[in-house]
């Protein structure tokens, strides 16, 4: 596959078969990504690795505090902490995010209206959509958080198209770190770790529609200027 093809072909897999991650080729995908670039070559990220019983847990006890209402707190400012979401952003952003959700959601043929459509897959996606590995990705909270996200966010779409070229889908994920302080309870979390975001990896299920939906991209005329 090529770079072009790798980029068209990554795409956030939401259901995955019930199939283990083999612990070599695992180990070989979170190594092969960092050698994404970084300010500095600070390589500022350090990976967390969830899976089996203790991915278990945070599956449950995740879904468990979005059901109970209990507002996310993650380690770092994020959209989902804001509340009223979209309110402040540019219009076409918003709508952006918007037909993101419509789409997604429309694929499960879930109405604008359902709520009990809209609350079962926001429990599944709590459940990180039954991924048998979520990788958390941090940095250390010294750094400036500017150039560590920047870099983890560099790092982490390495890592998907390192395992899109092994055959295995991802879904990088918000909702992974909504509640960083349960996770540091179940998992080998380092002192010192802001937990930035959350992926999803596993062997994708190709017969899942929610996996093939044809996506949208704004036209370059809505963001680049003097070409
Ligand atoms: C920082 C970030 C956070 C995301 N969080 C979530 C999430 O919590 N749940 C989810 O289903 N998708 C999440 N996504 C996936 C995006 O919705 C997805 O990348 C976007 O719709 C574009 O689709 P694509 O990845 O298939 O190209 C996230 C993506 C990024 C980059």
């Amino acid at each position: 596959m090529d770079v072009s093809e790798a980029l068209k072909n990554r795409r956030s897999i939401r259901v995955f078969q019930n199939r283990p991650v083999p612990a070599e080729l695992l180990k070989k995908i979170i190594v092969a990504a960092a050698e994404a670039p970084s300010a500095g070559n600070t390589q500022p990220w350090e990976v967390v690795v969830a899976q089996g019983e203790a991915l278990e847990t945070v599956r449950v006890r995740n879904e468990q505090l979005y059901l109970d209402g209990v507002p996310a707190r993650a380690d770092l400012p994020n959209i989902f902490n804001a509340g009223k979401v979209t309110e402040a952003w540019p219009e076409k952003l918003a709508k952006r995010y918007q037909d993101c959700g419509r789409l997604v959601l429309g694929t499960l043929g879930i109405e604008r209206g359902d709520k009990t459509g809209r609350q079962a897959f926001y429990r599944a996606m709590h459940r990180f959509f039954e991924a048998p590995v979520l990788l958390l990705i941090g940095f250390d909270k010294r750094l400036p958080e500017g150039y560590a996200m920047y870099d983890l966010g560099l790092y982490s779409q390495c890592l998907c198209l390192e395992a899109l070229a092994e055959g295995l889908g991802t879904c990088i994920m918000a909702a992974g770190v909504f509640y960083p302080d349960m996770l540091r309870a179940h998992l080998p979390v380092p002192p010192n770790l802001n937990l930035g975001i959350g992926i999803a990896l596993g062997y994708p299920d190709p017969a899942a529609p929610i996996n093939h939906f044809e996506r949208q991209y704004a036209p370059p005329e809505e963001w680049v200027y003097g070409l």
